[in-house]
């Protein structure tokens, strides 16, 4: 038998949840905003979201396991909000996540251990899917969990392959239903059957990361991402019939009714509906201001007006005339502020914010409404019965108004409305819309990813063209789609055509001006997104606008230089394999207007004479002056006419070929000379290992060198005014400096020992008698290691039989002593060597040397009087 689960509140729900995972190792994190830091997507659409970076190991994890509740926003199905048990523009995921940690068979026995235990739902409840092809999945199932096979069911990728966006992380999943009616057997488990299941829990085995054409690449590590619909969680524990009369909406829906004095309860199913509009979407904008969105006409700016109306115009058709959304706003914030305080934090520009767009809407429906009057008296006066789906579009279009509300008026005065019509005017309006090219929808989605619906991929003319009229088709400001910008904002632009080249196969992408009437943007880089090229510029006069015509202009002189650097990065590469090994291949590369870069397979490193052969070949192609022939082909044709091909890179099936016969021929979609002539000359700066087997020689060509020539000569200039020699003498100056320096340090060397000798000569008078010997025991200020010995040497030489120790400090941080013996000493069992060794350690150091001359070095410099007393004691005890 199934038991019933306790009622549990959604502030509970949410809290066992953290705690569940917290106490297994997962760092609980807040939820991150609803504006993601990625910028390929526009409001934040999933728990996993601000983990993206770490699962495509673009960014390393501080935790190997964290666990949220992020609160998200979808509006793909914003009409299904209200009809059915479970959509919502708004809601709370819960989460818990591995990054490269634990996976499939761990992830799946927490899941149902919270859902058994934390939650206590009974397992004859619970019914639980997976990816028809994922059969280790079903099997941890079926074998570590218990459950009865018939209880596991086997979907499409439709459902059980969950994919973050068009592109990204994604992977197969497993997810947990649960079953209101288990009484009905296990034989009809329908999962689509919303009458009978409801999914509350999903398990993302995030594996894969899926490119723009599709293909699924393993990411680096195997990754778990999950996600608890919060609010699906709380209507089956607070047996509720849908998400929104549970505890974590009610009382939004509760005020409204109160505002428009109905009962929900009592009400009819559109009434509840526009009621649960409100609680939900009321919401999502609290939410979204409190995160610094505001209403505008495009991107988050636009989803958030668009909710904003609908609240209203659903206040309206559930009888409400006046301003009334800060009032269910208040109940919103006060129901979420415990957990997200930032909502009360921002209580005054949220409110600010909805009153200003509701008075603006109200007007706007106002206006409408006085427009339906003289619609209506119209259609009276000429005897007909029924407003066209013309005016009832207009309606809807221009002023808000919603079909039901016209046809509401309608019939208070006896008319109805070509319901038809107006869905046919509908219809039309998305058809011009697509034409258009300009309402783009970015409601969701990412940015560019969404954009590929609406416009044509760039149409590149930058092999034959440098400049050419354009239009407009987008312009983002920091990534998010705008209608217009002003001077002084940086901007990316897409074109429909653009001589522009994108960087890509190694080259960097043009500079240059897009130009127009009064218009002026600087670019100073393309980019390809897709089949988007992405201009980046800054405005530097005039406004532009979705729509305007210009001239996209290139910098020829830049895109010379880039051309020079690619054909000669070609030559290279035919250089290489010709003086050094037929076998040598490409590894990377990098063209730009000032150099070029080429690395490449090669086990060792090339000698200086293959360096100046290969530079020499490349030289004579281009004084050879061989015209190049590009050629689109299909693959098989280019590879058999020995064309070279990069190693494990992509290419389509047709392909273009570079070719300058007899010389090199490559697939390559960059830009080149038209003949190697034009390179002019090619020089190689350095050659170098950068990985192992993997070598990078670094050059340049054409118009570059004389930047490079400039460089150096400057260098040489001033080298010859300093040394006051002619550019040729400089070597021999340095080589005269260099001898020069030699013999004056071995002049100071020297000079310095005969100063610390002189020095010494006033230490014979310390000479104490221990005995028949002498000793001397003493500092020497800023005396040198060697002027040390030199001292010591001497001095025992004067006193004859007996023992020298000498210290000095000669940098700071540096201690020398120097300990000079005489054989008379050393027969009493004294040892320079060791005794100086001894005596050092109290300065933190070491040394040693022969019995009769020997010397250490020390650190702390402020321990040398105590060594020294130490050495005068133990001499005085040796040698008594
Ligand atoms: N990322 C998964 C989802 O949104 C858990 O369903």
């Amino acid at each position: 038998m199934s038991s019933t689960p306790q009622y549990l509140s959604g502030n509970d729900i949410r809290a066992l949840f953290l705690d569940f995972y917290t106490q297994r190792g997962h760092q609980p994190l807040p939820s991150a905003s609803l504006v993601p830091e990625d910028p390929t997507v526009l409001l934040t659409i999933a728990g996993m979201l601000p983990f993206k970076p770490i699962f495509l190991g673009q960014r390393t994890p501080e935790f190997k396991r964290a666990t949220t509740s992020q609160k998200c926003i979808r509006t793909n199905d914003i009409e299904n909000v209200g009809r059915t048990k479970r959509h919502h523009t708004f809601f709370e995921m819960l989460g818990n996540f591995s990054f490269g940690d634990y996976f499939k068979a761990q992830a799946i026995a927490w899941g149902w251990e919270i859902s058994t235990q934390v939650f206590g739902i009974s397992p004859q409840n619970l019914v639980v899917s997976v990816f028809e092809e994922d059969d280790e999945a079903f099997a941890i199932w079926r074998d570590n969990i218990g459950v009865n096979e018939k209880r596991i069911k086997r979907m499409g990728a439709d459902d059980n392959f969950w994919v973050s966006g068009p592109t990204g992380p994604c992977g197969p999943c497993s997810e947990i239903y649960y079953d209101f009616h288990p009484e009905l057997g296990d034989d009809n488990i329908d999962l689509e059957d919303d009458t009978r299941f409801i999914e509350f829990y999903n398990l993302v085995f995030m594996q894969y990361n899926r490119d723009v054409s599709g293909n699924l690449t393993p990411l680096q590590n195997k990754n778990i991402d999950t996600g608890m619909g919060l609010e699906r969680m709380a209507q089956i524990l607070q047996k509720k019939p849908n998400n929104y009369e549970t505890d974590l909406i009610f009382p939004i829906i509760e005020t409204a009714a109160k505002i428009a004095k109905i009962d929900y309860h009592q009400s009819d199913e559109n009434t509840k509906i526009s009621l649960k509009v409100i609680g939900d979407h009321v919401r999502s904008v609290v939410h979204m201001i409190a995160d610094e969105i505001r209403a505008s006409n495009v991107g988050r700016g636009y989803v958030l007006r668009r909710l904003i109306r609908r609240v209203v115009r659903h206040g309206r058709l559930i009888g409400i005339s006046g301003e009334f959304i800060n009032q269910v706003a208040e109940t919103a914030i006060s129901l979420s502020e415990s957990v997200y305080p930032n909502l009360r934090k921002r209580e005054a520009p949220i409110k600010a914010e909805l009153q200003r767009e509701e008075v603006n809407f109200l007007k706007t429906l106002d206006r409408g409404e006085k427009l339906l009057a003289e619609i209506i008296e119209t259609v009276k006066q000429q005897g007909q019965k029924s407003i066209t789906g013309e005016s009832a579009f207009t309606l809807y279009d221009t002023y808000g108004f919603p079909l039901e509300l016209t046809q509401e008026v309608a019939e208070e005065n006896n008319l109805t409305v070509d319901v038809e019509g107006f869905n046919a005017e509908m219809q039309k309006q998305i058809e011009r819309a697509k034409a258009a090219h300009e309402t783009i929808d970015l409601t969701v989605q990412g940015s560019l990813d969404k954009l590929a619906e609406h416009i044509h991929s760039t149409d590149f003319i930058g092999y034959t063209a440098t400049a050419t009229t354009a239009k407009i088709e987008v312009l983002l400001v920091s990534g998010v789609s705008e209608e217009a910008a002003e001077a002084g904002t940086e901007v990316q632009i897409v074109l429909d055509k653009t001589p522009f080249y994108a960087e890509s196969g190694g080259q960097i992408g043009d500079k240059g001006y897009i130009s127009g009437d009064g218009i002026l943007i600087r670019i100073e880089d393309v980019k390809k997104e897709s089949d988007f090229f992405i201009h980046f510029g800054r405005i530097e006069r005039g406004t532009i606008r979705i729509g305007d015509h210009v001239t996209a202009q290139i910098d020829t002189a830049c895109r010379r230089r880039a051309q020079a650097n690619h054909t000669a990065t070609h030559l290279l590469q035919a250089a290489l394999k010709k003086v050094v090994d037929e076998g040598i291949s490409q590894a990377g590369s990098l063209v730009s207007f000032d150099r070029l870069r080429f690395d490449f397979n090669c086990p060792r490193a090339l000698t200086a004479e293959e360096v100046q052969q290969i530079e020499e070949l490349v030289n004579t192609w281009i004084s050879e002056a061989h015209a190049a022939k590009v050629e689109v082909l299909p693959i098989a044709e280019a590879k058999a006419k020995g064309a070279v091909a990069m190693f494990g890179e992509k290419y389509g099936d047709d392909v273009r070929v570079i070719d300058f016969p007899g010389v090199s021929m490559e697939l390559c979609g960059g830009t080149h000379v038209s003949n190697t002539a034009e390179i002019g000359v090619f020089k190689i700066i350095s050659e170098a290992g950068v990985a192992s087997g993997v070598r990078r020689i670094e050059a340049v060509s054409g118009a570059a060198i004389l930047d490079y020539l400039n460089v150096r000569d400057k260098v040489v200039k001033d080298l010859s005014d300093r040394f006051k020699v002619k550019p040729e003498e400089i070597p021999d100056r340095i080589t005269t400096l260099q001898t020069e320096l030699r013999n004056s340090e071995k002049q100071i060397e020297s000079l310095k020992a005969q100063i610390a000798i002189v020095k010494s000569d006033s230490l014979l008078q310390t000479a104490e008698t221990v005995g028949e010997h002498k000793i001397i025991i003493a500092q020497m200020e800023d005396v040198d290691a060697e002027s040390l010995k030199a001292a010591a040497e001497r001095l025992l030489q004067k006193i004859g039989n007996g023992a020298v120790v000498l210290g000095s400090v000669p940098e700071a941080g540096k201690v020398s002593i120097v300990a000079a013996f005489s054989l008379e000493v050393n027969k009493k069992s004294v040892q320079a060597g060791k005794f100086v060794g001894t005596i050092a350690k109290i300065c933190g150091g070491g040394g040693g040397g022969k019995p009769n001359l020997a010397q250490a070095g020390g650190r702390d410099a402020t321990k040398l009087p105590e060594a020294l007393e130490t050495a005068k004691n133990d001499l005085l005890a040796a040698l008594k």
